[in-house]
């Protein structure tokens, strides 16, 4: 028990809790990437699937889970972020294994601009607290219309641009956050690494592309709201 904590606390133990919360990030991503693209099949799957989620005995176990991940992997990218610049004179303390891309020494940035996001999209789309977002439920219907408050969001160029532009910054983040996973948790040989360098690219642009062909469908007029009767 003594040794766990003392290799949860170490540089590498924590290098390793950021990569495993990382990883768990990025399948909360995919899943959530899934479930908006049931708006390009019906107002009704959308809204039925977000009915289905909101009244789910898991919902509050998984909120609280996903929460405990993000403030602990942002807090260990905090703690690595000044280690390595404290530890930047010493030449054997920095990683030489992964070349420093944009992606690489935006790190600490782009993981700020997605907080940012994350607290303005959960204001926008689960608080609610935007004026394009409306939990009324329409007489005799029990569902909150997801599919108008994420359409009439988007109808707001601002809103359209916030969402594109952050979307843009993660696909970033994870472009060194996935090949720096692998190789944190041990994944070394060069076979593997060379799968890698083609699945994660092909990964980041998929998730993307589910997730900007909303706000962009929205845009160019192939998401609307119905037209009243
Ligand atoms: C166009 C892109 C996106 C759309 C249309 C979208 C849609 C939604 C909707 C409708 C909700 C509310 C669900 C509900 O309360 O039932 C939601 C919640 C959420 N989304 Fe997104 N989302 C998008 C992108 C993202 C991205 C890129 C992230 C992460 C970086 C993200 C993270 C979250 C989180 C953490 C929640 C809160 C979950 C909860 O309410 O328990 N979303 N999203």
């Amino acid at each position: 028990m003594h040794k766990l904590k003392n290799f949860l606390i170490s540089p590498i133990g924590g290098k390793v809790l950021m990569a495993l919360s990382g990883a768990m990030i990025i399948l909360f991503l995919v899943g959530h990437a899934l479930g908006n693209l049931l708006i390009f099949s019906s107002q009704n799957s959308l809204n039925t699937y977000a009915y289905w989620l909101q009244n789910s005995p898991m919902l509050w176990v998984f909120r609280v889970t996903m929460l405990l991940l993000l403030v602990l992997h942002s807090v260990l990218a905090v703690r690595i972020y000044f280690q390595n610049k404290s530890a930047r004179p010493i030449q054997y303390e920095v990683n030489t294994d992964i070349q420093l891309t944009l992606s690489a020494k935006t790190m600490i940035f782009s993981g700020l601009i997605i907080l940012v996001f994350i607290i303005f999209h959960i204001i926008h789309l689960t608080l609610g607290w935007m004026p394009t977002t409306s939990f009324e439920v329409a007489q005799g219907e029990k569902m909150i219309d997801v599919y108008a408050n994420v359409v009439r969001g988007f109808q707001q160029p601002a809103i359209t641009f916030l969402y594109v532009i952050s979307i843009l910054v993660i696909g970033l983040h994870l472009h060194h956050s996935i090949k720096s996973l692998f190789q944190t948790l041990g994944f070394h040989h060069l076979n593997f690494h060379q799968v890698i360098d083609l699945l994660a690219p092909a990964l980041i642009i998929v998730l993307s592309l589910a997730f900007i062909s909303i706000p962009l469908a929205v845009w160019f007029g192939f998401l609307s709201l119905p037209v009243m009767q």
